[in-house]
């Protein structure tokens, strides 16, 4: 495994990450969702992330009791808050009450003191900004998250964060969690530069596509047994990528991984690592294996003339409009 810091904070954690979203407490059992896990710390990844919304709360259990008897300060431990956890009007968003009761739950589901980043899983546009900063601040001061960070906000919602934060003497974001791979990079346009500039590092998730770039999807043919697109909850999230032309352009990466000595996997989360600006990225697994495959992408350096052929190859499938960045957050709240 290499390791990189969290933006420009002191915090070290592996480039390669793992990740519980529709896995834990829902698509896998507890004993493959315990071997997954098993599977990252044998393979050297030391960096969690997991929310309170996933599997109704129920992800984080399942992560709690995965990471028992593991040393607490060996492992960097990510959480959110936003999506809704219950049915009551309060229990969403990123009111100062739904961010305080929020990040007890989740340390009481994960059997642990603290969090070492805790993040805002969207903007909230029915809160003050400055009320969501000081809660946060808050729970830093209080010891119950060690780092503050963000997910798919827009390069404007940080600048946002960062500047009332510096008026306030607030404690500064120091992560954005965004989507981002070799079809997806609407980062790039402005998330990016400014993170770069104000020393915010990218956690990104999806990296493999939900599995898309493995290439195990073929065009015209049905999902393999077992994927996540014939799950019932996931299969939602990456139809839109089930696409003929799409696929069939993965299909043409195959030749372009072989020849480095990679899997598809490998190939995919080595890609999205050779943006200096990505301090990890979070791989999701349904078996070990997959695991143990995925972090072998680990410190891989691809040449420029390899970056240039995903792209010709890609072509029009990749997405890049930055104003598609955080597309699904929603415009009030859920
Ligand atoms: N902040 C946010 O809003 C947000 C949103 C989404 C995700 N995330 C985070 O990012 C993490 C990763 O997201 P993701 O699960 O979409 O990432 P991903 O790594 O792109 O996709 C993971 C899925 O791809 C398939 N896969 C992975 N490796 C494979 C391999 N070697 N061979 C074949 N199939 C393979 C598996 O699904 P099947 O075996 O079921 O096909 C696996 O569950 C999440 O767990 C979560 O922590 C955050």
């Amino acid at each position: 495994m290499e390791f990189r810091h969290l933006g420009r904070s002191g915090l070290v954690i592996s480039e390669i990450s793992y990740g519980n979203w529709i896995t834990h407490g829902s698509q896998v059992e507890e004993e493959a969702a315990r071997a997954c896990v098993k599977a990252a710390l044998d393979e050297g990844i030391t960096t969690f992330d997991t929310a309170d919304v996933y599997a109704g709360t129920r992800a984080e259990e399942v992560l709690g009791r995965a990471l028992q008897g593991v040393r607490r300060e060996s492992l960097e431990i990510f959480t959110k808050v936003y999506w809704p956890t219950g049915q009551g009007r309060n229990d969403r968003g990123l009111s100062r009450k739904h961010i305080m009761e929020s990040i007890n739950g989740s340390l009481r589901r994960l059997q642990t003191d603290y969090v070492d980043l805790y993040q805002a899983h969207r903007y909230d546009v029915e809160t003050p900004l400055e009320e969501t900063l000081r809660a946060f601040d808050d729970i830093v001061r209080q010891g119950k998250a060690l780092y503050i960070g963000v997910s798919e906000w827009t390069a404007d919602q940080i600048a946002a964060a960062l500047k009332l934060a510096d008026q306030m003497g607030f404690d500064r974001i120091v992560s954005n969690q965004p989507q981002y791979s070799a079809l997806w990079r609407v980062i790039e346009g402005e998330v990016v530069p400014l993170s770069e500039k104000e020393g915010i590092g990218q956690i990104v998730f999806s990296p493999i596509a939900q599995g898309v770039l493995t290439g195990k999807y073929l065009p015209g043919q049905p999902p393999p047994e077992g994927s996540r697109a014939l799950d019932p909850s996931g299969g939602n999230f990456i139809k839109r990528m089930l696409d003929d032309d799409l696929l069939t352009r993965v299909q043409e990466l195959k030749p372009v991984a072989a020849d480095l000595g990679l899997s598809m996997a490998q190939f995919a989360v080595a890609w999205v690592l050779q943006n200096p600006n990505v301090s990890s990225a979070i791989v999701g697994a349904s078996r070990p294996e997959q695991v143990r495959d995925n972090v072998k992408a680990a410190g891989v350096k691809l040449d420029a003339d390899v970056m240039k052929k995903v792209d010709d190859i890609l072509g029009p499938v990749v997405v890049r409009d930055p104003s598609l960045t955080s597309t699904n957050a929603p415009k009030k709240r859920p």
